[in-house]
């Protein structure tokens, strides 16, 4: 694997191989006093974050130091952006003092994608840790992980991709993940929050939660993104809690089997009642474990191995 951009167009077989290896890991550093491979000595992995993150950033530290790469971490704060620099002159600045890789979080579409043309003479992997509202392909291989171990597979298994999905990152690579490996995904969403151009992505559309949920193996709760919502919140926050929340009484419609996920950060009450979240039917705790060792099976698919991958 040369890059990590997206998860459109990724090549199932390489997916599945990078979650087979993340649950390799996991076997393997399961009940570890010290959990330390020596994989990546000697490379050196950067983390160059332009919005906030917690899960996402940390979970990348860890997975570098745990492979016993050289992690170092950048924030547009406290860096030379915050003097005007460059997109181009920060990546190719990183590159020059040695990245092996960079992972980047940026507010625009796309971000990932440009930092990968200018480091592509440098010969620097990069990997798409959220760009804007197109993709956030870690948060999908994450995912697709904890539904792994939770369902015991994922074909033919129904997967409900339930709010704000016009403005989600998570939902665009999950169902893109989620449909290459054979499962299938329902959108459900008020109208105001679905893409203009929904119909080309391989889901089946509904706005309807109480008349999906008995249907289900998951439902993947995505956060209402009130700070890319420039033109206001429509519905309200009131009636989007009442018409897509997952509370209790939801819960109650679910299949036994079925698990519930939230990428995070939760508001709590909101999209997600504190019932759910910390229910036994809630994965939310393993996705963010998941996330190490996924993050450590990229890391090892784009530095260990030969290059032979997409
Ligand atoms: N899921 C996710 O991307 O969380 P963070 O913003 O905390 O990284």
């Amino acid at each position: 694997m040369r890059h990590l951009l997206a998860t459109e167009g990724l090549d199932p077989d390489l997916a599945t191989a990078v979650l087979d290896t993340a649950d390799e890991l996991k076997r393997t550093l399961l009940g570890r006093e010290v959990r330390k491979l020596p994989t990546l000595r000697g490379r050196t992995v950067i983390t160059l974050f332009y919005e906030n993150s917690t899960r996402t950033r940390v979970s990348f530290e860890i997975a570098g130091k745990w492979m016993s790469a050289d992690v170092v971490n950048v924030s547009a704060g406290g860096s030379s952006v915050g003097k005007g620099e460059s997109l181009r002159d920060t990546a190719l600045t990183l590159a020059a003092a040695g990245a092996d890789c960079v992972i980047i979080r940026h507010s625009a579409s796309g971000a990932a994608h440009r930092l990968a043309g200018w480091l592509a003479e440098a010969g620097t992997a990069v990997v798409n840790a959220g760009d804007g509202t197109h993709e956030h392909p870690t948060q999908a291989l994450l995912d697709a992980a904890t539904l792994r171990e939770r369902l015991g597979g994922l074909k033919d298994r129904r997967v409900a991709i339930v709010g704000d999905v016009l403005h989600s990152r998570v939902a665009r690579s999950n169902i893109h993940l989620l449909a290459s490996l054979g499962a299938e995904v329902v959108l459900v969403a008020p109208p105001t929050l679905l893409p203009a151009r929904v119909a080309e992505l391989p889901v089946t559309v509904s706005s309807e939660l109480d008349a999906e949920l008995p249907a289900v193996d998951a439902v993947m709760v995505l956060r209402v993104q009130a700070e890319r919502m420039h033109g206001g919140f429509f519905p309200s926050a009131r009636e989007y809690s009442i018409a897509y929340g997952l509370n209790e009484a939801r819960l109650r419609l679910l299949p036994e089997h079925a698990v519930v996920l939230h990428p995070g950060p939760m508001m709590r009450g909101m999209e997600i009642s504190s019932a759910v979240a910390d229910a036994p039917v809630s994965a939310i705790t393993e996705q963010v474990r998941n996330g190490v060792h996924v993050r450590m099976a990229v890391l090892y698919h784009l530095l260990a191995t030969d290059g032979g991958e997409q």
